[in-house]
């Protein structure tokens, strides 16, 4: 399927959806680096607890070769995959990130098409990011595209981000809406089994704490 059948998909959401305040490029809002953590330390804890429970860091048996998509210079790995592609807007970032062993500076806005080979991952990663890009069906599709068969895609977020930068659609939903979004968007790709919708940080309203959501999918 080529990237052009995916406008289709996106079309098929509200008008406006995948509109944003901001609409320069986003080469020029990622220009500087921005060496930080966008979540609390609870948050990444649960994020490095899911890669360790789906077996896709360092501690998993098997060598894994993983795709960090929309990357910075933290990956989360509490044990980092033998072999960690790590793709974001900004090189300063990626060149800071010490578990990645590949490198790939690309605007998914611009060109969603992923320069690896078919079926050449164990997992593909994408965290507190999804919520930024304007075509996310065409871009998950090649995430399917270079999973192995059965491998997943880990979408996690939390409820921050660059509102400038976000879509619309992210914008005007809550927590539920926006597991429900990136649920869809899987689905939407038609390259994945029905994804399973998680919160990875504890329910109770004492938390006071980022929550953290995950979708996982796995590629068929
Ligand atoms: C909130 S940061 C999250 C970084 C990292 N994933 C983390 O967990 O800390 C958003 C990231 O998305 C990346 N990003 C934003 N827009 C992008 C685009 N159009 N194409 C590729 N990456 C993008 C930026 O490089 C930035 O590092």
């Amino acid at each position: 399927m080529s990237a052009s059948d995916s406008t289709s998909a996106e079309s098929g959401y509200p008008r406006g959806f995948f509109d944003r305040d901001d609409e320069r490029p986003d080469s020029s809002f990622y220009s500087s680096p921005r060496l930080v953590t966008h979540i609390d330390d609870g948050a990444i804890a649960a994020v490095s607890a899911l890669y360790a429970e789906l077996g896709i860091d360092g501690g998993a048996a098997a060598p894994a070769r993983v795709l960090d998509l929309m990357s910075s210079w933290v990956s989360h790995f509490t044990a980092p995959p033998a072999e960690l592609v790590v793709l974001g807007m900004n090189e300063p970032e990626l060149a800071a990130n010490t578990a990645a062993t590949e490198r790939v500076v690309q605007d998914l806005n611009v060109d969603t098409a992923l320069p690896f080979a078919d079926g050449t991952f164990d997992a593909v990663v994408c965290c507190v990011s999804i919520d930024y890009l304007t075509r996310p069906i065409a871009v998950l599709r090649e995430a399917g595209r270079v999973l192995r068969t059965g491998a997943p895609v880990v979408i996690t977020f939390s409820n921050r981000c660059f509102p400038t930068k976000a879509v619309h659609g992210w914008l005007a939903t809550d927590d539920a809406g926006r597991c429900a979004i990136v649920a869809r968007y899987l689905a939407d790709t038609g390259v994945f089994d029905d994804a399973e919708v998680s919160i990875r940080t504890p329910v109770e309203r004492s938390y006071r704490g980022d929550p953290l959501f995950a979708v996982v999918a796995r590629a068929r």
